[in-house]
C-alpha cells in the first residue's frame, strides 16, 4: 500500500513511522508513506495557507487552493494503469472532529486499498469546499478536539498498516484482537505463574485448549459487558452467549 499524507507539520511523523511495526513494514516494502507539506502549495511568497473565516468568528481556516493543488499533484501522478482503471476508489480522507467515527471496521476497509491520501486539518477547520468537492471521506478518531489532524493520521496509519498482509508475524493474532467480532480481548498473562502472590488463572496452565478457548471467550464477553456494554448490541454472539449476557446484565442490576 502507498499512503500520501498532506500536512503542515511533516516532521512530526518521523518518530512513529520509524519505530517498531510501522518501521518494519516500511523497511520490508509492505507500505510506503510520503509526507507532503501543504505549505509548498501556497500561492504567495509568505507561504500563507490560512485565512480569516467568512462571517467572522475565532481562529483561522485552512484555505482551499493549497489543499486542492497538493491532492491534484498527487493524483495526477497516479497512472490509470496502476489503479487498474478505478482511480475513483482511491480514498481521499480529511481528518476532522466533524468526521465519522474511526474504528476497526473502517481500518479493515481501508487496508484493502492500494493507496490512500490523508489530509490533516488544522486551525479552526478546513474550507468546506475541500470537504464537499475534493475528499471522498471525513474521519474523526474520537469525541474530543485535537489541535490538528496529524495525531489522527498516525492513528489511522498504524491501525491500517498492521492489517496489511505480512506485516504481523502471526496473522492469527489479528482474529483475537480487541474489537474484532465486536468484543474486547480477553486478559493476557505471561511468566511467572505467580508474581507477588498473584497467580495466573489455573485454566491457562492446564494445557486444555478447548477449556482455554472457552474461558477466553467468556472473559472477553464479561469484560465487554463491564467496560463497554454498548458494544454487545452489535457483537457476534451465539444464542447461548446472548443468554449469558442477559443473565449477567439482570444479575448486576
Ligand atoms: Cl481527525 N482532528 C482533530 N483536529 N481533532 C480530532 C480528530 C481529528 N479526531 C478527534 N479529534
Amino acid at each position: 500500500m502507498h499512503i500520501d499524507i498532506l500536512t503542515l507539520f511533516p516532521e512530526v511523523f518521523a518518530g512513529p513511522f520509524s519505530t517498531s511495526i510501522l518501521k518494519r513494514a516500511v523497511d520490508r516494502k509492505l507500505v510506503s508513506i510520503r509526507m507532503h507539506n501543504i505549505r509548498d502549495y501556497s500561492h504567495n511568497k509568505h507561504a500563507t495557507v490560512d485565512d480569516y473565516p467568512y462571517g467572522g468568528g475565532a481562529g483561522m481556516v485552512l484555505k482551499p487552493e493549497p489543499v486542492f493543488e497538493a491532492v491534484e499533484s498527487i493524483t495526477s501522478d497516479i497512472s490509470l494503469k496502476e489503479e487498474e482503471g478505478d482511480v475513483d476508489s482511491l480514498p481521499i480522507i480529511v481528518l476532522t472532529p466533524q468526521g465519522r467515527l474511526f474504528g476497526q471496521e473502517i481500518a479493515a476497509e481501508l487496508s484493502t486499498h492500494r493507496r490512500m491520501i490523508l489530509v490533516c486539518g488544522h486551525y479552526e477547520g478546513v474550507d468546506e469546499r475541500v470537504c464537499e468537492q475534493l475528499v471522498t471521506d471525513q474521519i474523526s478518531i474520537g469525541d474530543y478536539v485535537l489541535s490538528g489532524g496529524e495525531l489522527a493520521a498516525m492513528v489511522i496509519v498504524d491501525a491500517v498498516v498492521r492489517l496489511l498482509p505480512g506485516v504481523l508475524g502471526s496473522p492469527a493474532s489479528l482474529l483475537e484482537d480487541s474489537h474484532v467480532g465486536g468484543l474486547l480481548e480477553y486478559p493476557q498473562y505471561t511468566r511467572p505463574a505467580v508474581y507477588r502472590g498473584w497467580s495466573v488463572p489455573e485454566v491457562l496452565l492446564s494445557g486444555n485448549h478447548a477449556q482455554i478457548a472457552k474461558w477466553r471467550r467468556e472473559q472477553g464477553i464479561l469484560r465487554t459487558l463491564k467496560r463497554r456494554p454498548e458494544l454487545l448490541d452489535e457483537a457476534e454472539l451465539s444464542s447461548e452467549e446472548r443468554q449469558l449476557v442477559e443473565r449477567l446484565s439482570i444479575a448486576s442490576r
